[in-house]
């Protein structure tokens, strides 16, 4: 594994990047694990690469990806077993890993559901089986699906294995089922279990299961329903959805009614008042984790109230109101061969421990992260040292201490960058602070930063050409043909000013590759608005922001106008305020793009790339939302609900939510205590409401 910065201190350049590795690395996992059942990663790894897409997502919202791995659940569904669309989506959890996170957790649910002080906010909490999910339809008390999770929307129909299941009951006992609901729950295998199930697999010449968790999906995932038959499999009932009535008030009410049913359920489920509360059920249940005969990998809290469930509603691939309070991680213990330096697509370099290969957590590690030079130096870690190195709250191994000095020479960072020989420096901010990071200045000399620019440009989350990648974009530049993205749409004629052969007559092409290559490049000479202005690699100005930008916009003309008079008029004018008021949208966006603009060079290489290429305009939200499209500005306080529940509502609603009142704005929702910006709505003529009547307008 490669570089690994604390997310505090990636730059958003940094953190594009890094998104994009994570959203490969668990989209390789998850099809390992979903279709393979051959997992490579461990779950901590597993984990912590989730939880490092997530923390970079928080921090910078606008670099969001499309292929978010935060927004799928799992991988597609494998070939063999028949589609079985979910009723209503297989979502996943967010996870703690700590007690602040915890407290943070319940803080979130607090301030959005408005609860003050005295209010008592019960979770339950109970513990994370880790086997594999399985949504149970029943109609009328009777079993009449059963399918494995997939990409949470549409899984794999395993009917016949699941009714070999002794704690999968076919009919419901009791009465007051609901006629419609998916039962969904957990299948596992316990330790006992497993070890026979692996000892008769040794037996037989066969390949053993890793871990109980991966015995249990591969049992489950049988062709052959005798061999599932002959697999001891259980399942705990721990969640429903799609019910066509309500049966209870309560998560614990809900749970003690599946029981009733006729499902197993965990029996360390509890109820907590309080955090402490919920961390003292925690500490419980992990204290008996080696007892338990079966595996967990943490400890899942819920909002008890079913209403707040359903205020709380979802944010993308997890609920608001659950999240798996996860074990900690592994650490081991190896030497630290060597420091390298990485150069990243702003020039930073980072430092990179390549280790002795050691197995933390089932998995080999040589590479881990050192940061910058100042923890370097607050490690006080030399080559040759023996070091403590953990998997944790971060996907990339990180290096914890010194556990014995190996008596080596002090390492100092270098002052030139390793790749391009321009001096590399840290820069001072504002404060007169030190960055933690030092950069190469060479800018476009510096081969590193150029390539990765380019690498971003035609990458999939912005221009997408197909068939240029890391390779062909190292190869144009080092043959001299591609120095910047028009050059991609000239290639033609640069490979002959540079007085080369034609790309067919390249070692590595052929007519039909470089037809391919062509064609794909042309297929690209219209690219819609926000993958142009992500790919421009403005910083700040990421995925989520330009697809901001391109909804509030809609033509790139306007925008760029915009942009042009926001360096004009400076931060006070009319047109910096349009390019900052939009919900999501900061100040540093809109300072990146003024500055980007400023530069001849870039403002060069803009107008010889729109020579080239036609920025598609942004189609306007369609939905049948009254508020679909509309751009909507809360104001004074809201009574009825928090402003971040109000502004969810309206999101999922399609509308725009934006933060400042202009000619823009369609609606301004007006609570008590409203001031200047009710009166420039008035003054503009915009619509206003109250929040009554906001809520009439969408339907309550
Ligand atoms: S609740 C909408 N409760 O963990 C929330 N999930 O990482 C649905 N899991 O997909 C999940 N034990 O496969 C819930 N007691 C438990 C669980 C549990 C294990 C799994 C489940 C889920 C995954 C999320």
């Amino acid at each position: 594994m490669s570089e690994a910065t604390p997310v505090e201190d990636l730059t958003p350049d940094e953190a594009a990047a890094e998104l994009a590795r994570l959203a490969a690395i668990i989209a390789e996992a998850d099809a390992a694990y979903y279709q393979e059942d051959a997992p490579v990663l461990t779950d901590a790894e597993y984990d912590v690469a989730r939880q490092r897409n997530l923390a970079i997502e928080a921090r910078f919202p606008e670099l969001k990806r499309e292929d978010s791995p935060s927004d799928r659940v799992g991988a597609v569904a494998q070939d063999g077993f028949a589609k079985a669309t979910h009723a209503a989506p297989m979502l996943s959890l967010d996870n703690a890993f700590s007690d602040e996170d915890v407290t943070e957790f319940a803080g979130r649910i607090r301030r959005f559901l408005g609860l003050d002080e005295s209010e008592t906010l019960e979770l339950t909490a109970e513990p994370k089986i880790d086997g594999l999910s399985l949504s149970l339809t029943y109609e009328k008390g009777k079993l009449k699906r059963a399918a494995t999770r997939g990409n949470g929307l549409v899984g794999e129909d395993v009917t016949a294995n699941a009714l070999t299941l002794n704690d999968i009951p076919t009919k419901l006992a009791g009465k007051d089922w609901p006629d419609f609901i998916e039962i969904r729950g957990e299948v596992y295998m316990s330790h006992a279990d497993f070890a026979a199930l692996n000892a008769r697999e040794d037996q037989a010449g066969r390949k053993t299961f890793a871990n109980p968790r991966n015995a249990a999906a591969g049992s489950l995932r049988q062709l052959d329903t005798e061999i599932t038959k002959s697999r001891p499999l259980n399942f705990f009932a721990y969640a429903w959805a799609a019910e066509s009535a309500p049966f209870a008030e309560t998560q614990s009410e809900a749970v003690a009614k599946f029981a009733e049913w006729g499902f197993q359920i965990n029996p360390l489920m509890a109820t907590a008042a309080t955090v402490d509360d919920l961390i003292a059920t925690y500490r419980n249940i992990e204290q008996k984790r080696a007892t338990l005969g079966y595996d967990i990998d943490g400890v899942v809290y819920k909002v008890n109230r079913l209403d707040w469930q359903q205020r709380l509603g979802f944010v993308s691939r997890a609920p608001r109101w659950a999240i798996a309070h996860k074990f900690p991680a592994e650490k081991a213990t190896t030497t630290l061969e060597e420091i390298d330096i990485q150069v990243g697509r702003t020039g930073s370099l980072t430092p990179v421990a390549r280790l002795m290969p050691v197995t933390v957590g089932g998995v080999v590690v040589s590479n881990a992260t050192l940061h910058n030079e100042d923890e370097i130096a607050r490690l006080g870690v030399k080559p040759g040292d023996t070091v403590e190195i953990q998997r944790a709250g971060d996907v990339i191994p990180q290096v914890l201490r010194v556990v014995q000095d190996g008596g080596g020479k002090v390492w100092a960072m270098p002052d030139t960058c390793p790749v391009c020989g321009s001096a590399a420096v840290r820069e001072i901010d504002d404060k007169g602070e030190a960055d933690v990071r030092r950069r190469c200045t060479g800018g476009l000399v510096c081969p590193a930063q150029a390539v990765e620019r380019l690498k971003h440009f035609v990458s999939r989350k912005a221009l997408d050409i197909d068939g240029i990648g890391a390779k062909q974009v190292q190869l144009f530049q080092e043959k001299g043909v591609v120095k910047a993205p028009q050059d991609i749409f000239r290639l033609a004629a640069r490979i002959e000013a540079e007085g080369l052969p034609p790309l067919e007559e390249w070692e590595g092409f052929g007519k039909a590759s470089a037809k391919k290559l062509f064609d794909a490049i042309n297929a690209r000479r219209t690219v819609p608005f926000a993958r142009f202005l992500n790919g421009l690699g403005i910083r700040h100005v990421g995925q989520t922001t330009s697809q901001l930008y391109a909804r509030h916009f809609l033509n790139w003309a306007p925008f760029w106008e915009t942009v042009v008079r926001a360096a004009e008029g400076g931060q006070e004018s009319e047109a910096f305020a349009e390019l900052t008021g939009i919900d999501g949208v900061g100040k540093a966006a809109a300072g990146a793009l003024v500055d980007f603009e400023a530069e001849p060079h870039n403002r060069d290489m803009l107008s010889a790339l729109l020579e080239e290429i036609t920025v598609e305009a942004e189609e306007a939200a369609s939905s049948d939302s009254p508020v679909a499209g509309k751009t909507i500005v809360f104001t004074g306080t809201l009574e009825r609900v928090t402003r971040d529940e109000a502004k969810a509502r309206a999101n999922a609603l399609g509308a725009k939510v934006s933060g400042s009142v202009s000619a823009k704005t369609d609606i301004l929702v007006a609570g008590p205590g409203a001031g200047s910006k009710l009166k420039k709505a008035e003054s503009l003529g915009v619509q206003t409401l109250t929040e009554d009547e906001w809520f009439e307008l969408i339907g309550g």
